[in-house]
């Protein structure tokens, strides 16, 4: 068995796939480390996650003794207590007020001019191989209802590509076209791709079986977020089962402990990456290691940077990107009052006032990245409320529930932009037709589903290929183009179709 573990290490180091949570303890814990561990819980009143311990197998008291370990119990106590009664001064004082204009820039409105510098900046950089990505792959999608990481799910595109093959094979363009223009052998855009728990195993294995979408696989790294204890509405935590604590990943705020924890930020260092964008997996238009992003940022010499489209009416499920108490900050969908959602902007009654939608693309300097230690203690938590099934620890018995009976703690990613001051931040609005088609829900529900996901893929390529001078034909006005990646990562280099008509649907994947 332990040869077999071995083996497995190693060929998972040899993946250069980090891992938190390898192999799992079969030594029980002896009885003066028992002992000091469950007075640590019953001196934070958590003594019931021990209700079932003295009938466990020894394996079984080993991994609860191993994951009990892991939690400070005070600690878990004093997060939620924070996070259900988040100290009142400070929220009451809040003044939230969109972005001054010298913090924002439009492609909408940009000149060609400034478009092209940053496009040209960001291919040099990349070209320096100065640039990484952080993918964030960590969320459960339980509003989409499948099972399997996000990044698995095939939109239906003519091809069948993932959301995960979509992303590399960017990444894999990107390289290309810094390489060309800087007359490189090889550029390398590493991707640092965040899992959690219940995604890691099977997004390594999809990463695998895909041959890592034709990038070095040395150059993907896949690591871990942490997680916390579900717990009742009473505050205690809750068991899964006799001998397990109910977890949840920590939410996408967990990647500044991760990034550190598991060395990613240590590899950038030794990389010399001196520019990260940040994205979330959802999204079938993310530009990944946008030139066009990183050369803008670069250019402001910011901290933080952000993307934003405008928001589709007051009840969209988008974070808002504003300043609260004049700093850079983002106030999510779940938690904004109806009026500041409704508000209306003051010089034009037709624009929302908060309308600066939040799609989760990021800039990150390295320097800001290397000073998580310093800053990341002191993100906030916050609560979902959820049916969490759990052992009632009276009777033993396991209660699905009907309606939620406690909380999951989850940091956002976007609650250290408050620790930046307007300075170091900056902000980019971007066209949603473009760059934001997001997978929240299930198909059918006409609205970010697969469906519009696919639908918004087709459509771009559409608009690319006749941009390009191609002439497309179809009997259904929806049909549209897939282009691949490989062949144009944003329109460009689509030359070689001029005057062609094309039949939609179709896919565009060589030059052939
Ligand atoms: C998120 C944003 C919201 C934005 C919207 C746009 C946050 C907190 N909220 O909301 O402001 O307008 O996207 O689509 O960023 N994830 C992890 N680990 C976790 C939880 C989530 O890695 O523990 C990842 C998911 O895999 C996903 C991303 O974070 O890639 C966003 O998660 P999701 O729960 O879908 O966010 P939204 O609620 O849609």
């Amino acid at each position: 068995m332990d040869a077999v573990k071995e083996t497995i290490n190693n060929a998972l180091e040899a993946l250069h796939i980090t891992s938190a949570s390898q192999g799992s303890p079969t030594k029980e814990p002896t009885e003066e480390q028992l002992n000091e561990l469950k007075a640590k819980y019953s001196k934070a009143g958590q003594e019931q996650v021990f209700a079932f311990y003295d009938k466990l197998s020894t394996a079984e008291k080993a991994g609860l003794y191993e994951q009990l370990r892991n939690f400070d119990p005070k600690y878990i106590n004093e997060i939620t207590e924070r996070a259900l009664h988040p100290a009142k001064a400070e929220s009451e004082e809040s003044k939230l007020e969109p972005l001054p204009e010298n913090a924002t820039s439009s492609v909408l409105d940009s000149k060609q001019d400034d478009l092209d510098k940053w496009y040209n900046s960001g291919l040099e950089l990349i070209a320096e191989n100065k640039v990484a990505v952080v993918l964030m792959a960590g969320g459960q999608g339980t509003r989409l209802g499948s099972s399997a990481p996000k990044g698995c799910f095939d939109i239906g595109l003519p091809s069948q590509k993932s959301l995960f093959q979509l992303q590399g094979e960017r990444i894999k363009k990107a390289e290309l076209l810094a390489a060309k223009k800087h007359s490189k052998q090889s550029v390398t855009i590493p991707w640092y791709v965040m899992t959690s728990g219940p995604t890691r195993g099977p997004t390594a294995k999809f990463f695998e079986e895909n041959n890592f979408f034709g990038l070095k696989k040395e150059n993907v790294v896949i690591f871990e977020q942490g997680v916390l204890p579900c717990i009742s509405n009473e505050g205690k935590i809750l068991l899964e089962s006799k001998s397990k604590v109910a977890v949840a990943p920590d939410g996408n705020g967990g990647l500044y402990q991760a990034l550190i924890q598991s060395g990613v930020v240590g590899d950038m260092g030794k990389r010399g990456i001196k520019h990260i964008h940040a994205y979330c997996v959802d999204n079938c238009l993310v530009k990944v290691a946008d030139p066009v992003f990183i050369g803008f940022s670069a250019s402001k010499n910011v901290d933080i940077a952000t993307k934003v489209v405008r928001k589709r009416n007051a009840k969209e499920s988008v974070g808002l990107i504003l300043q609260k108490n004049g700093k850079p900050d983002v106030v999510e969908y779940s938690e904004i009052a109806s009026e500041d959602a409704e508000a209306k902007d003051s010089k034009n009654a037709d624009l929302l006032k908060f309308r600066a939608a939040n799609i989760v693309n990021h800039y990150y300097s390295y320097g800001f990245l290397e000073s998580i230690p310093e800053w990341a203690k002191k993100l906030p938590h916050h609560v979902a409320r959820k049916k969490i099934p759990f052992v009632n620890t009276e009777t033993g018995e396991t209660v699905k529930p009907e309606k939620p009976n406690g909380i999951k703690l989850e940091q956002f990613v976007f609650d250290c932009f408050p620790f930046l001051t307007l300075e170091k931040f900056a902000c980019m609005e971007v066209k949603r037709e473009d760059e934001f088609s997001p997978l929240k829900n299930a198909r059918g529900t006409g609205e970010d589903d697969p469906d519009t996901s696919k639908q918004d893929i087709m459509t771009q390529g559409k608009k690319w290929v006749q941009a390009a001078g191609a002439t497309v034909v179809s009997e259904d006005q929806t049909s549209g183009i897939e282009v691949s990646p490989l062949i144009s990562y944003g329109g460009e280099g689509l030359d070689f179709l001029k005057n062609r008509t094309l039949k939609a649907p179709a896919v565009i994947k060589s030059e052939e």
